[in-house]
């Protein structure tokens, strides 16, 4: 799989990109990862990206021009083109899981207020959202959104089964808390059951904790 980010802070969308899990990913060859400067596309003297809203407005937005330029050199037939925007469709493991299957993610980044709508016509094919918040820059999204596709490549995480137990694999739970040794710690103790050796029990115990962790922090997942 190639992930191409364009933005106006390569370096913010890399960052966390870089490091263990999705670095090791990259050195093993399961996923090509690009961020570009979309300053490199711009044919203005001084570089510049954004321009005023037409009909008056607050702040500034992408121009098309760099946006049309860079698209247009990176796509290809296969490729599939997304806008990182809290306009957009809320981002869930469920497209995460569909998105691992693409062999070819462009991910474009908001600044400012937003970009120019005929690139939206144009060029994107999905406006994604990473949740009901607006960050200063879409390339943190587009961090997000990357790290959580590229660890679903076969191979990226170590043990298979990590993806299996997790949260949202069963689309209406959460994970049940978990505990590791000491048994005490400061008087606090492992739930016993977790130790007792008696799978059945332990995972009759881990689907009620889910339940109960899910209808306290996530009741909404309960109702859908
Ligand atoms: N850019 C700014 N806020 C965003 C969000 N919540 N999701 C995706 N891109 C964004």
């Amino acid at each position: 799989m190639r992930i191409d980010i364009l933005t106006l802070f390569p370096e913010i969308a890399l960052a966390p990109l870089s490091e263990s899990i999705i670095q090791r990913a990259r050195d093993a060859g399961l996923v090509e990862l690009h961020a570009h400067n979309l300053r490199d596309w711009s044919t203005d003297k001084h570089k510049r990206t954004d321009d005023t809203p037409c009909g008056g407005g607050q702040g500034m937005l992408m121009m098309p021009g760099p946006i049309f330029a860079a698209v247009e050199e990176l796509r290809t037939p296969a490729s599939k083109v997304i806008l990182m925007t809290p306009q957009g469709k809320t981002f869930k493991q469920a497209l995460a899981r569909e998105l691992a299957e693409e062999t070819h993610l462009i991910l474009l980044c908001g600044h400012y207020e937003g970009v120019d709508h005929r690139v939206v016509e144009q060029l994107v094919d999905l406006e994604l959202s990473i949740g009901d918040y607006v960050l200063t820059n879409g390339a943190i999204a587009a961090a997000v959104v990357t790290d959580a596709i590229v660890r679903l490549l076969p191979g990226a995480l170590g043990d298979e089964r990590s993806h299996q137990e997790e949260s949202f694999s069963d689309p209406a739970l959460l994970e049940a808390p978990a505990y590791t040794r000491p048994i005490d710690f400061r008087g606090l103790q492992v739930p016993e059951v977790l130790i007792s050796g008696h799978h059945a029990k332990i995972a009759a115990w881990k689907k009620e904790q889910a339940l109960a962790r899910t209808r306290a922090n996530r009741p909404d997942l309960l109702d859908s």
